[in-house]
């Protein structure tokens, strides 16, 4: 007979690790440089906007299909209709992709929190030096996928819970406090109307307007941690008694919140220093650090800046890793112990490529692409559109939204007043726009 599946100890347990996956590197790096180089304000409207339409029913969709089947993502699928089990797979190989870049990032994230006390400081060249050498980031990966590896070995609730439970509030909280000092530096003001005042002059076309729909739906998906089985697999060790609708509200709402507080901290500061914000992926890499160097206490501030980056990788990288040991301990009857090395060690080995890309591999190329940028590449715009997109049509129409409206009422006993809402937007809202957003990010 099967082991009874763990479950999370709590309603807020849960909902602080769901939020502490959606928390992440996409928050704190990937928004404010996509916010920065995609029109500032013009992008917070149209993000917004997919959140509501995409990111809240396909949040609520893979949630509901996790705790109504109570498998991994691949059996939670296919119980739904044996023919979809694909789509968790790909969820599967998705976590496995990002796991390898997020892998990457985190060593870098490490490495810049104990260099922010070194006297130093970071040159303008650190960044593309530190990140070109061959062996000290893999080293400072390796140590972050081992963190991961710990965690996840402890379980759901005495592993994952427990972190996410005490990282997160320390990572809001710091995190307002940063903000509030970058909000009082010198021209912060010019910064902050960027961020929320829309700026149509830099849109010229429909194309400029597609691309930013593009970046945002991706970012919506990426923040969301959407297709890629991960809200599938922590659905599965809930109560049945838990408020799916409610906790969906609250783990967009912090996800939103901590990205915009990022947002209001990073853009203000580098206005404030006369940086470029259109600076791309080095933005809290190259540009803050100079931020940092100039400001009185700069290097303390720069450390608990990049503890908060490493706290909210950690808690999304071990909910990435968790959706994999998830699957590959069922399907062997490996230990949960044993199945987190195994997954760790081969995101690990990927990991090992991609930091490379930046040095010694940046001449080999998949699709003009080194493959760190592959690895985002294959995520960001074929997995999550794709699994995205057949998410919708197995709740929508395979399963129905009646079923998952079932699922989501707690079998009748909670109200849900958006009925036809949601129903629509899975459907047939959410699925078009994946589509149409898909074909037109090839062009
Ligand atoms: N949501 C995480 C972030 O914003 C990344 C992530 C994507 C985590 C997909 C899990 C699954 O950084």
């Amino acid at each position: 007979m099967r082991s009874k599946r763990e479950q999370w100890s709590s309603g807020i347990g849960f909902i602080m690790a769901a939020a502490g996956s959606a928390i992440g590197l996409g928050n704190l790096w990937k928004f404010p440089y996509i916010a920065g180089t995609s029109g500032g304000a013009v992008f917070l409207i149209i993000y917004i906007f997919f959140l509501v339409i995409l990111g809240i029913p396909i949040l609520l969709s893979e949630m509901a299909i996790g705790r109504f089947a109570g498998e991994n993502a691949v059996d939670s699928c296919k119980k739904l209709s044996p023919k979809f089990g694909f789509v968790g797979g790909l969820g599967i190989a998705g976590a496995f992709l990002v796991l390898a870049s997020y892998g990457v990032v985190g060593g870098w994230v490490i490495k810049y929190i104990f260099k922010s006390f070194s006297g130093s400081g970071f040159g303008t060249d650190f960044f593309a030096d530190y990140t070109a050498q061959p062996i000290e980031p893999i080293l400072w990966t390796f140590v972050f996928i081992a963190i991961n590896v710990i965690i996840v070995t402890g379980g759901i609730a005495k592993g994952i819970e427990r972190v996410s439970t005490i990282l997160l509030p320390v990572l809001l909280i710091f995190l307002i406090g940063i903000m509030i000092y970058c909000l009082t530096l010198p021209n912060a003001a010019q910064g902050v109307r960027y961020f929320i005042v829309p700026d149509l002059a830099g849109i010229n076309s429909l194309s400029d307007l597609s691309q930013i729909a593009i970046n945002a739906m991706g970012q919506v998906f990426f923040s969301l941690s959407l297709g890629m089985g991960t809200l599938i697999t922590y659905g599965s060790y809930l109560s049945k008694s838990t408020n799916l609708t409610s906790s969906t509200v609250t783990i967009v709402t912090l996800d939103t919140l901590i990205a915009v507080i990022a947002g209001f901290a990073i853009i203000p500061a580098v206005f404030s220093f006369g940086l470029e914000v259109t600076g791309g992926p080095g933005l809290i890499f190259q540009t803050l650090p100079v931020v940092f160097s100039n400001i009185k206490g700069g290097r303390f501030i720069s450390a608990l800046f990049f503890l908060l980056v490493l706290f909210a990788a950690v808690t999304s990288a071990i909910s990435l890793l968790e959706v994999i040991v998830s699957w590959f301990s069922d399907k062997t009857g490996l230990s949960r112990k044993v199945s987190s090395v195994i997954a760790g060690g081969a995101a690990f080995l990927m990991c090992i490529f991609a930091s490379l890309s930046f040095g010694v591999l940046s001449e080999a190329t998949i699709f003009n692409m080194n493959f760190f940028d592959f690895l985002n590449f294959a995520a960001d715009k074929i997995v999550m559109p794709i699994g995205g997109f057949f998410m919708c049509i197995l709740v929508g129409h395979i399963w129905g939204t009646d079923a998952a409206l079932e699922e989501i009422s707690n079998g009748g006993k909670l109200k849900f007043r958006l009925k036809p809402l949601f129903s629509a937007a899975i459907k047939y809202i959410a699925p078009a726009m994946i589509i149409v957003i898909f074909i037109s990010s090839f062009f």
